[in-house]
């Protein structure tokens, strides 16, 4: 392929309809399950809303999806309703008083939602993306590991927030993360996210391995979008099913996320700067 003709494809089509990104867009992933990201993501959205924008949470872990179960939420409309072709997605957002966000509920234990084909789930994203129109933010919880579902709504996002802890295994499972995200195109978006850190000082040290690793192998600089420290107050506040931010705000947690958000917002104006100048 010549020059001219990447030139022309370009100017009539700057984002090819398998990479066409929601500019607020904000995913939230991981290489391995279990390390705090529908926490992250309910914690996100909450310190987002309140920093004054409009925000919603979508629950994008089809099939295993849990953040109306860390809320305590009984949902009367969810994904599955959207998935089967019964109602838009804009009819299924319910509102989340208490954190002042929006939601767009999952279901879980759906395995046809874990396995949408490529079709339904295209589609799912370009209603998302549509409907991101209406928000400041858009956060997307979405499942460990990196499936084709991950794939799509990650490429989707302006921004994924990979995170990790310091584990062995959950460090080697976000390099394979970032690898594979590589391959599919996606990795100048990644973010790291060390979460249930020790100390701050341990965390920037679980960043920097991980760091090193993708510099040495794979000549990749992902940075680091912040830490969040272990805090018992994280299981207390999911044990009664309300959010951090309202139980413990003072938490060193609460704390890190908000932190986290001042950086998220300021990343997303110069997101937007950059895509209309
Ligand atoms: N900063 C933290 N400090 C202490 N505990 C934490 C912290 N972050 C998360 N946790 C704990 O980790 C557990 C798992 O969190 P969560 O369900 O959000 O993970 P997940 O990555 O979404 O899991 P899955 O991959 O199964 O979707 C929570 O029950 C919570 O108790
Ligand atoms: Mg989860």
């Amino acid at each position: 392929m010549t020059e001219t003709t990447v030139q022309t494809r370009e100017d009539e089509d700057p984002a090819p309809p398998a990479f066409r990104r929601g500019r607020n867009l904000i995913a939230v992933a991981s290489g391995k399950g279990g390390v705090g990201k529908t926490w992250f993501s309910i914690t996100l959205a909450h310190a987002l809303s309140r920093a004054g924008k409009k925000v919603l949470l979508f629950d994008g872990d089809l099939g295993l999806a849990n953040v109306d179960v860390q809320l305590g939420l009984m949902p009367k409309r969810d994904l599955n309703d959207v998935i089967r072709g019964r109602l838009g997605l804009d009819k299924v957002i319910q509102s989340y008083e208490e954190g002042g966000f929006d939601i767009v509920a999952g279901r879980s234990g759906q395995a046809a939602l874990s396995a949408l084909p490529s079709q339904r789930l295209a589609f799912l994203r370009d209603q998302l993306i549509e409907v991101a129109g209406h928000y400041d933010a858009v956060i997307l919880d979405l499942g460990a590991g990196v499936d084709r579902t991950v794939r799509m709504l990650s490429a989707s996002a302006a921004r994924t927030l990979l995170v990790t802890t310091d584990e062995p295994t959950s460090l080697t499972d976000a390099y394979a993360f970032i690898k594979l995200g590589n391959a599919a195109g996606l990795s100048k978006n990644v973010r790291i996210v060390v979460n249930m850190a020790a100390s701050t000082v341990e965390g920037e040290k679980t960043y920097k391995t991980l760091l090193k690793a993708c510099e040495n192998f794979l000549r990749l600089a992902p940075p680091m979008a912040g830490m969040v420290r272990l805090d018992p107050r994280v299981k207390d506040s999911i044990r009664h099913q309300t959010p951090l931010l309202t139980r413990s705000p003072n938490t060193d947690a609460a704390e890190d996320v908000e932190k986290i958000a001042r950086n998220v917002i300021a990343d997303l104006l110069e997101t937007r700067k950059l895509a209309t100048a």
